[in-house]
């Protein structure tokens, strides 16, 4: 697969155990849940490693001194829907103050077209860093249609999440936003002819929510 400056996968052990508890399709519905949040912070753990930060005065038992927060203000996290939404816990137990926007998009079954159906994100969006998520990255369809999306809105320093990524999916996103850092878990071998991930871990919205 052809290297993009913008695109960061994750070589860490608990990242990639965690992600093979995942695929089997014997992983049941809140274990499922619980590793996709897991996985989310721990991408999320790296992902946020250029987050502002500001110098505040507190006071210490000793003494006042200034040290550094970050402004939970300045973050979004924005989970496409529906499966991104299993990805948000595990990013605010980083960032608890961060603000939550949404995006609803399905694909549709027979030509794999991303469909819009909602999509309300927290203001001023342009200048907040923008975390996108989603678990799948398979056209890169859906990802591109929401990111557009944010733009339109005026959302600029956008970063998009995924544990899953196939090729064809990478490339397409890193073409439509090159200026997007994307974060992707796993990087898988190819879609199937139903634009499914191979081996890919089968349909995540209907394995988090427990819907067929
Ligand atoms: C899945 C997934 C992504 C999208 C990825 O959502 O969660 O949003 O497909 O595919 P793409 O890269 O080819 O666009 P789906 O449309 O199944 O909706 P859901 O989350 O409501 O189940
Ligand atoms: N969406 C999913 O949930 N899984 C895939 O493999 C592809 C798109």
């Amino acid at each position: 697969m052809e290297k993009f400056e913008n695109v960061t996968y994750f070589n860490h052990p608990l990242i990639q155990h965690k992600i093979s508890i995942l695929r089997k399709k014997e992983t049941g519905t809140n274990e499922f849940r619980h590793l996709v949040e897991e996985i989310a912070m721990l991408e999320g753990f790296e992902a946020l490693n250029d987050l502002p930060l500001e110098e505040v005065e507190i006071e210490t038992p000793i003494e006042k001194c200034k040290t550094p927060m970050i402004s939970g203000r300045k973050l979004a996290i924005v989970p496409i829907l529906r499966a991104g939404l299993g990805m948000v816990e595990g990013i605010l137990a980083l960032v608890p103050s961060a603000k939550i926007g949404h995006i609803g998009l399905y694909r549709d079954e027979e030509t794999f077209e991303p469909h819009e159906y909602y999509c309300k994100l927290p203001s001023p969006i342009e200048e907040r860093t923008i975390v996108v998520c989603d678990p799948m990255l398979a056209t890169g369809g859906s990802a591109i249609d929401a990111i557009t999306m944010i733009k339109k809105h005026g959302g600029r320093n956008i970063k998009f999440m995924c544990i899953i990524a196939a090729p064809e999916g990478v490339k397409a996103l890193h073409e439509a936003h090159p200026d997007v850092q994307i974060y992707i878990g796993h990087l898988d071998r190819c879609l199937n002819e139903h634009a499914y991930i191979c081996p890919g871990l089968g349909d995540a919205g209907d394995r988090i929510f427990g819907t067929k």
